[in-house]
């Protein structure tokens, strides 16, 4: 392909992917499938890294994330950031058309009601209708610089789509947010790898647009809706009031607000918010509220603002979903960690959708700062979160009859003593069983161990993890390597089939990855992306522990708390004992990641599939070419793979290559990619 050619053909797929993107997150009306979407992104990609001067900043390939930073910039945005008051009252709704009237005496209002997003507030910066800075709200006037994370966010245009017209400088802002389907499908994949549950989507969107490595961000889908803008520079008429400010923004191509209502008093402004309040359940994003805003933007000016927020707008909080129901038992849960969590055991009572008959008290201080005591009729709440809490206790039901709780000083589960205490960087609310044996404790570990994120073992779930507990077979995780079929087979509800197949399942685990078994280990701290950081950086497990902590605090995405709760957990010479014993087993501690030149090089992020016989290179020769420029050899074709490199009889896996339209590749090919 001649450097024209190609670069008409990026021009096109660049047109293509950006229309795409309008359709699937402005217009909610996909046309193409995922597959075929997929299809012209990697086309366009193959094509910058075959023309490197075709990357531009607005190209589409800017959209998956780069290289982690090792902090964010301070960004000022050009106008200030602010935000609305709060009220969750009719009457103060009220009393604020009132005070903006006083302001505006000889004016005839007109308001607009909006759904409040309950998301993350970002602004936008865009020059000649470029996107160049994104940033959060942060003190109002500074935020953070989240560009590149920004970027992977289909529904922002990187390039708006104006003729002309266009501000020289111009602010947009809005919100940032997780539908519940995609929270819903973060938290399913979390739980499947056997990693702690987000709570809520906003916290969650809050969290992933902090992230430093936007390659993460990329993998999850958030999205946004704009409503408002801040700093216009420019020729451009700007719009004078809130409704032609939507529709140009929507016309620019930003997502706005599905649904708006337009309305001239106090009234018709309650009823507008009952109207939200019937449909919001319904939109895909979280709402929390209702936010009004005067629509003549001449006449905010002309309103103001107050130290805190202006004059013009206002907030209207719907109140969470709450029930009330009697609490019959307080009981403690003990955790993987040791933690003692109090749970009010309820009568089942109908909230959001789901029978609750249980909630979290979390601990004992929120115990005592709700004054609950065991027989009261209490208030229970689900906002956002999954797991709903006791918000308060209705003390104009008690009886008398009510039976104050004392949290126990000894462990439910195994009576040993508990302690407070700061653990790594957590606060120290919470009670913790402080026997290592605990039964609770061994349990979740095996369980942890066992999931799907960690060592993969089937079958080695709460159950089976409970059963070995308590029938002495497994003291911790590495006696399951010395579990023998008969033990296992007179457990009861186990047959010798599953047995077998959990005695095969912990056999394949000895050769898992060394992040893996670190992630497995259940350390503070050490979760599945950190447990992945470490294994980059180093070759072997016992040299992560052999490196010391201002080492360790030198790897990406590594900091000062995780260096010192892995030196700590280090430390125990249990821990010590633990690792011996793992390593006796047989389970590999070699990093399978670790490959210091490969991360910098050309294939670095790719997966190539072999087939069929080269006509000069070994399989193994060509594996080991790739791996050393940072590549990955997997062993089947998915629509993840990259490139198949395919010889004389390739077989089936060609044919899928072609199916799945994944690039093929001879060996000459090969050899020039090489370089
Ligand atoms: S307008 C001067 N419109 O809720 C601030 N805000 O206090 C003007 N929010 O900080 C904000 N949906 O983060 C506006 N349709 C909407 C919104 C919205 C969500 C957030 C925003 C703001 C807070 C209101």
């Amino acid at each position: 392909m001649t450097h024209a050619q190609a670069k008409a053909r990026h021009a096109q797929l660049a047109d293509e992917i950006r229309q795409h993107d309008h359709s699937y997150y402005v217009e909610a009306r996909p046309v193409i499938s995922d597959f075929e979407y997929d299809k012209l992104n990697r086309e366009l990609i193959d094509l910058e890294r075959e023309f490197p001067d075709l990357v531009t900043p607005d190209s589409p390939s800017q959209r998956v994330g780069g290289k982690p930073l090792s902090e964010f910039k301070s960004s000022q945005h050009l106008a200030p950031m602010m935000s609305l008051d709060n009220t969750y009252s009719q009457e103060e709704v009220r009393a604020f058309v009132e005070r903006v009237q006083k302001i505006l005496p000889n004016e005839t209002l007109e308001w607009v009601v909006e759904p409040k997003v309950d998301g993350v507030a970002i602004n936008l910066r865009y020059e000649n209708g470029v996107f160049t800075v994104g940033a959060t709200r942060g003190d109002g006037t500074h935020g953070d610089d989240i560009t590149v994370n920004l970027k992977t966010i289909r529904g922002i245009p990187l390039k708006l789509k104006a003729a002309q017209g266009l501000p020289a400088v111009m602010e947009v802002r809005g919100e940032v947010y997780f539908t519940k389907a995609e929270f819903d499908r973060i938290n399913a994949e979390r739980a499947s790898a056997g990693e702690e549950l987000f709570a809520n989507p906003r916290n969650t969107a809050a969290g992933t647009l902090k992230q430093l490595d936007s390659g993460l961000v990329a993998k999850r889908k958030l999205q946004i809706v704009l409503y408002g803008t801040g700093k216009i520079e420019g020729e451009a008429a700007a719009p004078k009031t809130q409704i032609e400010l939507l529709a140009w923004l929507k016309q620019l191509g930003f997502p706005t607000p599905e649904r708006t209502w337009f309305c001239r008093s106090a009234d018709e402004l309650l009823t507008a918010i009952d109207e939200l309040d019937a449909v919001r359940d319904k939109f895909a994003y979280e709402t929390d509220g209702a936010v009004i805003k005067l629509n003549s933007i001449p006449l905010r000016e002309k309103a103001g603002v107050t130290a805190k927020a202006p004059r013009w707008g206002m907030a209207y909080k719907y109140a969470p979903d709450q029930a009330e129901t009697k609490l019959n038992a307080i009981t403690i849960q003990v955790g993987r960690t040791g933690k003692l969590t109090p749970v009010a055991e309820l009568e089942p009572v109908f909230l959001a959708g789901t029978t609750v008959k249980r909630a979290t008290l979390h601990n004992e201080d929120q115990i005592k700062r709700l004054d609950v005591h065991v027989g009261d009729t209490v208030v229970i709440q689900k906002a956002g979160e999954i797991i709903p809490e006791v918000v308060r206790v209705v003390a104009e039901k008690r009886t008398g009859a009510e039976k104050l709780f004392h949290f126990p000083k000894e462990c439910p589960e195994c009576g040993s003593s508990v302690s407070k205490g700061a653990v790594a960087d957590e606060e120290g609310a919470d009670w913790r069983c402080v026997n290592p044996d605990c039964p609770a404790q061994v349990r979740g570990r095996i369980e942890h161990w066992c999931a799907r994120g960690a060592m993969d073992i089937e079958g080695g779930g709460e159950v089976l993890a409970a059963q070995l507990v308590k029938s002495g077979l497994v003291r911790d995780v590495a006696e399951l390597y010395r579990l023998k079929l008969d033990e296992l087979a007179n457990l009861e509800r186990m047959g010798e089939k599953s047995a077998q197949n959990f005695l095969d399942g912990i056999e394949a685990s000895k050769q898992r990855d060394m992040w893996r078994v670190l992630f497995g280990l259940g350390i503070f701290h050490v979760g599945a992306g950190v447990a992945k950081s470490l294994g980059r950086a180093f070759a072997d497990l016992e040299d992560i522990f052999a490196a010391g902590p201002a080492k360790l605090a030198e790897v990406d995405d590594i900091g000062g708390v995780i260096a010192q709760s892995l030196t700590q957990w280090h430390d125990d010479s249990r821990n010590r004992d633990l690792l011996a014993r793992l390593k006796k087993a047989g389970v590999n501690f070699k990093s399978a990641l670790h490959n210091p030149a490969a991360a910098l090089g050309p294939f670095a992020g790719m997966t190539f599939v072999l087939t069929g016989t080269l006509p000069t290179m070994s399989r193994e020769e060509a594996s080991a070419k790739i791996e050393a420029l940072g590549g990955k050899v997997s062993s089947s074709v998915s629509k993840k793979t990259d490139y198949v490199l395919a010889g004389e009889e390739a077989g089936s896996k060609l044919e899928k290559a072609q199916k799945l339209g994944v690039k093929i590749i001879d060996e000459a090919e090969f050899v020039k990619m090489c370089g």
